[in-house]
């Protein structure tokens, strides 16, 4: 998989893909990501980006030329599935949506920014919104890693256990059941006898019933 980040600010999503399961999948081969400086694509002298929105107001608005120079050459280069932005007023991100994507062989994501883009951006060039929740960021960076980082762990062969992906919350519309690592009994905190029993079919059940009761309790929204 590749995955073509289009951003104002490279180096703030630089780190989040030099650690862990995303480095993993990466030094694996198992997906590529690219980090696109926005402005490399600006014609204007001062390499800006952005400019006054037309009818006035407070902000600035991401302009169609450079976004659309970026995407063009892009494209030319390899066809996308998708080319995702990141916004506010995007679709919600979910387990099903990441799912999906997870199985996508070249995909662009364009960062906003400032007041968004051009409308013109969204209509012509976007295939998908995406929000990864309802508050606002200073930018769609933060948002682009969000979205980056549940894609790739599903990748098959990006987690050390693949069957850890499965038993992730939401991956069958249950949030995951409590887990415990030693000691069995810390300072009279016990951990619950089953899971010390060795017996592997009530176990499951155990954990099966508790991401039941866990998810009635916290998210019955999931459940209907
Ligand atoms: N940009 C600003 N806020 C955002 C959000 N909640 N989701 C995605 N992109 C954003």
């Amino acid at each position: 998989m590749r995955i073509d980040i289009i951003t104002v600010l490279p180096q703030l999503l630089e780190s989040p893909f030099q650690h862990s399961i995303l480095k993993r999948a990466i030094d694996k081969g198992l997906v590529e990501v690219n980090l696109i400086n926005l402005r490399d694509y600006s014609t204007q002298k001062q390499k800006s980006v952005d400019d006054y929105a037309f009818g006035g107001g407070a902000g600035m608005v991401m302009g169609i030329e450079p976004i659309a120079n970026c995407i063009t050459a892009l494209k030319a280069e390899r066809t996308y599935d998708e080319v995702i932005y990141t916004s506010p007023d995007g679709e919600l991100l979910n387990q099903k949506i990441s799912n999906q994507l997870s199985t996508l062989k070249n995909i662009i994501i364009l960062c906003g920014h400032y007041k968004g883009v051009d409308q013109r951006v969204r209509d012509h060039f976007i295939t998908k919104e995406i929000s990864i929740g309802d508050y606002v960021l200073s930018g769609g960076e933060l948002a682009a890693a969000v979205i980056s980082d549940s894609i790739i762990r599903l990748i098959p062969g990006a987690m050390s256990d693949e069957t850890s992906a499965l038993t992730d919350s939401f991956q069958d519309n249950l949030l995951a059941p409590p887990v415990y690592t030693r000691p069995a009994d810390y300072k009279g905190l016990k951990v619950p006898e089953i899971l010390l029993s060795g017996h592997t079919a009530n176990i499951e059940n155990w954990r099966h019933e508790q991401s039941l009761l866990r998810t009635m309790e916290r998210r019955p929204d999931l459940l209907k």
